[in-house]
């Protein structure tokens, strides 16, 4: 493995200063103000692929964002590994609570900052140069393609055609994804678990305009305080979720797989700290780490309605509403509990006022296999790589598109991530370590080589 190291070695300046401006392409797939942006990002993928040596580098067009494919293919008979990331990124606001600007990028403490650093430019940019080093160093041991999508951020809504339409060219053995988490840089892990979500926003009517609050109040209907109301009853006192059937299809663990899950290390006086909270909130019977690992949720996101400019303005408001997201687990599915929680949510309404429930993007929960060749694969190059054998973790966060790759190529997906949960990641001041950078450069061309060899 010394080429590798000496290669590392001999570009990382030039590797960061690449990253760098690529990170100072404001490619907030969200906003369409930043459309061109995008679209520029995706020409900036395509010519560093181009530049490490990939072949049939396309910019290809969607509905939406375009995505990025490019390909290595030195011999058909050898393992093709399929390259999944996104170069999109979530919007920066609010930018005041920025301490330098999201998208000009500086390097902190070892740590590149700017929105996107870690999600997952940071993370896709490790692939692109640890192609471009197994290509300059002659090592490359089996096939390689990229797909490198512009719309994850927004719920990849384009990205499953595009696969239906591209299954030829897609052809390959496993996915391999650098968009999670490890637990520390001294504790490797692997994601084996993502959660799915149902994502709805929801209005509330109440009187056809809005009213004076003290003519009309205490007579007719007030949609936040009748919203808030419906909110509350979605949880009981032990934080479960009300929905009749919620839980009807999650897939329930073993104690030995619960055990086994806690047995990571975890320390809930510092995840408590860190978050400045004098206790942790969740759902009775069920650890930190299960409620976000293998438990479902019901999450605001946002919540508005009636005045909140300066001094005060007595109105009775017309409408109220709120965006609410739900984790879900295997085997739930997306349509069915958005069904299910439409259904319920308009049982809640009182006839005082009308509802209106507006599903948005989903995305389905996936397990990955720890028993393949790919996860072996991927665990024997980061106890090289790390000097410890990481540990099998399940990730809170979704990437709806690891469930399609299953459905739609029939292929398995390997999260081999580098980031932390202390990233920031969609927050101010996102960052990514330099030496999760470069360790990820490091570690992969070590999986293509056990995956290539353990494929014999
Ligand atoms: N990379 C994240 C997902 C992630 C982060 C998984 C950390 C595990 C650990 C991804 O870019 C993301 O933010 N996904 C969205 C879903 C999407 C449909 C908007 C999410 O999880 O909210
Ligand atoms: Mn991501
Ligand atoms: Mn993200």
């Amino acid at each position: 493995m010394e080429h590798i190291k000496q290669y590392i070695e001999e570009n990382k300046d030039r590797f960061l200063a690449e990253l760098m401006d690529m990170l100072r392409i404001p490619s907030v797939s969200a906003d369409s103000k930043y459309k061109e942006d995008v679209q520029r990002n995706a020409e900036f993928v395509k010519n560093s692929l181009i530049a490490a040596g990939a072949d049939k580098v396309e910019v290809c067009p969607t509905p939406g964002h375009p995505i990025v494919y490019g390909e290595k293919m030195i011999d058909p008979a050898l393992p093709t590994v399929v390259v999944y990331g996104h170069y999109d990124v979530q919007p920066a606001d609010p930018l005041e609570l920025w301490d330098s600007p999201p998208f000009e990028p500086v390097i902190k403490d070892g740590l590149i900052v700017a929105r996107g650093s870690c999600d997952d430019k940071g993370q896709m940019f490790m692939h692109v140069k640890a192609f471009e080093l197994m290509m300059k160093t002659n090592s490359l041991p089996c096939n390689v393609k990229f797909m490198i999508e512009g719309e994850e951020e927004v719920g990849s809504s384009n990205l499953g055609t595009w696969i239906r339409d591209n299954k030829d060219r897609l052809k390959g053995d496993i996915i391999l994804i650098s968009d999670t988490s490890i637990i520390a840089n001294d504790i490797p892990s692997i994601d084996v678990g993502l959660r799915g979500l149902s994502y709805v926003e929801v209005e509330v009517t109440g009187p056809n305009r809005d009213l004076h609050s003290g003519v009309y109040g205490g007579a007719v209907a007030n949609p936040i305080t009748i919203l808030c109301e419906m909110i509350a009853k979605m949880k009981d006192e032990n934080n479960h979720i009300t929905i009749p059937g919620f839980y009807n299809d999650v897939v329930v663990l073993t104690d030995a797989e619960r055990e086994e899950l806690n047995r990571a290390p975890f320390s809930l006086d510092e995840y408590k700290k860190d978050l400045n909270v004098e206790d942790v909130h969740g759902e009775k019977g069920y650890t930190t780490l299960e409620r976000t690992g293998i438990r479902p949720t019901f999450e605001l996101n946002g919540i508005w309605g009636g005045y909140i400019g300066e001094g005060a303005k007595t109105v009775l408001p017309s409408k109220a509403y709120a965006k609410i997201s739900m984790r879900l687990v295997p085997n739930q599915t997306t349509d069915k509990i958005t069904e299910i929680f439409t259904k319920h949510f308009e049982s809640l309404a009182p006839k005082s006022v009308k509802v209106k429930v507006t599903p948005h993007h989903g995305g389905e929960p996936v397990v990955t296999p720890t028993d393949s060749i790919a996860f072996k694969a991927a665990s024997m190059a980061m106890e090289t790589t790390f000097g410890k054998k990481p540990i099998p973790t399940r990730g809170g966060g979704s990437i709806p598109i690891v469930a399609l790759f299953e459905k739609e190529l029939g292929l398995k997906s390997v999260l081999m991530g580098f980031g932390l949960d202390s990233d920031l990641i969609h927050s101010p001041n996102e960052h990514y370590g330099i030496f999760n950078f470069l360790k990820g450069i490091e570690t992969i061309p070590v999986f293509y080589k056990n995956f290539t060899d353990m494929s014999k």
